[in-house]
């Protein structure tokens, strides 16, 4: 009995043995039912043997309940390591890519990344840029104003201001980042990406418009991957003089890609550069823009939308 007990290597076989032994008509029962008959020599037996019996069936159940529940673990077995490796790889935005396109080509032409704050003082955003209070083009530009007399920067030609007063000319730099107006529709956004452009040295380097359309011409041409054909326009802005706006032939039409021009006399002064010594070129542009007509896209607010479809099918 004791033997057939040690082999037993299921639960249900255990009981099945258990009941045969204990059960009503189990043998260890109809022993202990005989008690009566026997000698206190053989009592005293089947005491020990019914002792002996139950310890045995008890460790025997412990036993094959361990190993049930070991068996139950190791399939159960909940990893509680940190899975480290991405399902999901996201993508870099669209604007981000074109950004990180543009800073390379205007790196490769020399010009030094620079960055302003996006809540600006009047000075930097308008003031400075030869638009005193007074200005009739600040009305051009629908401006959040701050209720402490800042703005949400309108233009990056801010951060020409701040570039000119922190290091003087000569000076070769491009910045790139938001701007706000309050404007909105397929076209505009109220929070939108400019791109700017200063190039001031010595006066008789002769830096001049022709320069400000080649290097034009070569971002463009990089940028859009082909040679294009560009054209000036006059145009205005109080920062510059002459002023100019480049188109660009794109399929059979002609597309505005950027404004530009000398920058002016006053503008030099008030970031203390002296413009006897020194004149130069600037230019400026909506940034989202040009990406759209690079990817064939309709609508600047996509953008900004957050639709994860559209970011995977923006042609990037
Ligand atoms: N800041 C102008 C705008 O937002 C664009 C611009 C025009 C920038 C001429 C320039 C510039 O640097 O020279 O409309």
């Amino acid at each position: 009995m004791k033997d057939k007990i040690k082999k037993v290597s299921s639960l249900e076989e255990l009981q099945t043995l258990y009941s045969d032994t204990f059960g009503k008509n189990g043998t260890m029962t109809a022993k202990l039912k005989n008690m009566a008959n026997l000698s206190n020599e053989e009592r005293a037996a089947v005491n020990t043997e019914n002792t002996e019996l139950r310890q045995l069936f008890k460790e025997k159940q412990n036993e094959l309940e361990l190993a049930a529940l070991n068996a139950k673990l190791a399939t159960e077995y909940a990893d509680v390591t940190l899975d480290t490796e991405p399902k999901n790889r996201g993508t870099i935005h669209p604007l981000t890519q074109s950004f990180k396109e543009a800073i390379a080509i205007f790196e490769s032409m020399g010009y030094t990344l620079m960055t302003g704050p996006e809540i600006e003082d009047d000075w930097h955003n308008f003031t400075a840029l030869n638009m005193p209070i007074y200005h009739p083009a600040r009305d051009m530009q629908d401006t959040f104003f701050l209720e402490n007399g800042n703005v949400m920067r309108t233009q990056t030609s801010a951060v020409q201001i701040r570039a000119m007063e922190k290091m003087g000319a000569p000076i070769k730099m491009f910045a790139l980042g938001q701007c706000y107006r309050r404007e909105l529709d397929a076209t505009h956004s109220a929070m939108f990406d400019q791109l700017e452009g200063l190039y001031v040295d010595k006066i008789e380097k002769n830096i001049n418009l022709s320069d400000l359309l080649g290097t034009m011409r070569t971002f463009a041409s990089k940028f859009f991957g082909k040679e294009v054909d560009l054209r000036i326009r006059p145009s205005y802005f109080p920062f510059t003089e002459p002023s100019i706006e480049i188109d660009m032939k794109w399929g059979d039409k002609w597309m505005e890609l950027l404004c530009g021009g000398m920058v002016h006399p006053n503008v030099l002064r008030n970031c203390g550069v002296n413009p006897d010594e020194y004149q130069g070129f600037a230019f400026g542009f909506g940034w989202a823009r040009l990406v759209m007509v690079k990817y064939g896209l309709d609508d600047i607010r996509a953008f900004t939308d957050g639709d994860i479809r559209w970011l995977k099918n923006s042609g990037f």
